[in-house]
């Protein structure tokens, strides 16, 4: 029988933002798919309901503001040897471009540039990824779209996927793939509280080809990238929004 090349099954597999949406979902799928998790988050009531919710044993969360160098320093040292990591922790807010502040630059250059980049630098330079080992990063479909008042966020989002791009290249003698899942709109508490603030239009899905998207659409993608059957995929990113970029740019 054929090896299944989209089973997690015998892999380590880290994820942080994994207290809610498509983290959270993440984890869940991919212990569905037989890895074991060490996840990772804020809110620590949050991230034990995710623990909760994972089929399978041997699995662990780490409570952790990667924002803060001493907690990043501790989900590292604790998550040990990972085959996989899926970094989709990340915060978005809105500002039109000549009411960015400092507060705003800082908050979304370091929850979603400086600390994805640092995390990894960490487990790298502690050689923790193992060699044929998948590194997956969250961007967004903002880093090609740049919507309204979204400069900063799409900005902090294109700097890491370029990032990437060169990390890639530095690890792949090691067989370790970096890729960039670049998602449209999910509806997750982000995009509620982006709702709020009114950021997302309530007829989202009607400007979305094969309509809304849901956490699993993008954990979906997560298994794969994180899978075998992804082996010979790295430096670059996998679109996963209904056909809204194409759409858009027509
Ligand atoms: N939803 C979308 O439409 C969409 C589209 C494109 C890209 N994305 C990207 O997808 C990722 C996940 O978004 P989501 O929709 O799942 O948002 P979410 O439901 O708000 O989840 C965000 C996660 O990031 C964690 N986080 C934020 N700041 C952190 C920090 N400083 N240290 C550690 N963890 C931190 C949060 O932890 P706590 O809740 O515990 O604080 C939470 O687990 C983000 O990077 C986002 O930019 C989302």
């Amino acid at each position: 029988v054929a090896a299944d090349l989209f089973s997690l099954s015998g892999k380590s597999i880290l994820i942080t933002g994994a207290s809610s949406g498509i983290g959270r979902q993440a984890a869940i799928t991919c212990a569905e798919r037989g890895a074991t998790l060490i996840i990772s988050g804020r809110d620590e009531a949050r991230l034990n309901d995710t623990l909760k919710r994972l089929p399978g044993s041997g699995h662990r969360a780490v409570t952790a503001d990667l924002t803060d160098a001493a907690q990043m320093v501790r989900l590292a040292d604790e998550a040990g040897a990972v085959h996989g990591f899926f970094h989709s922790a990340g915060v978005a807010a809105i500002a039109p471009f000549r009411m960015v502040s400092q507060k705003h630059l800082d908050t979304l250059l370091k929850a979603n540039f400086e600390a994805p980049v640092l995390l990894t630098q960490r487990l790298l330079s502690k050689r923790q990824v193992q060699a044929g080992g998948s590194i997956v990063f969250n961007t967004a479909g903002a880093a090609d779209n740049s919507p309204n008042a979204s400069a900063i966020y799409s900005a902090a989002k294109a700097a890491l996927r370029a990032a990437s791009r060169t990390l890639a290249l530095e690890v792949a003698r090691n067989r370790i793939r970096v890729t960039c899942l670049q998602l449209g709109y999910i509806h997750t508490e982000m995009l509620e509280r982006l709702s709020e603030q009114g950021m997302a239009p309530d007829d989202l899905s009607s400007h979305i080809p094969l309509g809304e998207g849901t956490p699993v659409d993008a954990a979906n993608a997560v298994v794969f990238l994180l899978s075998d059957a992804s082996r010979w995929i790295s430096r670059t990113s996998l679109i996963v929004d209904g056909g809204l970029s194409l759409r858009i740019s027509r």
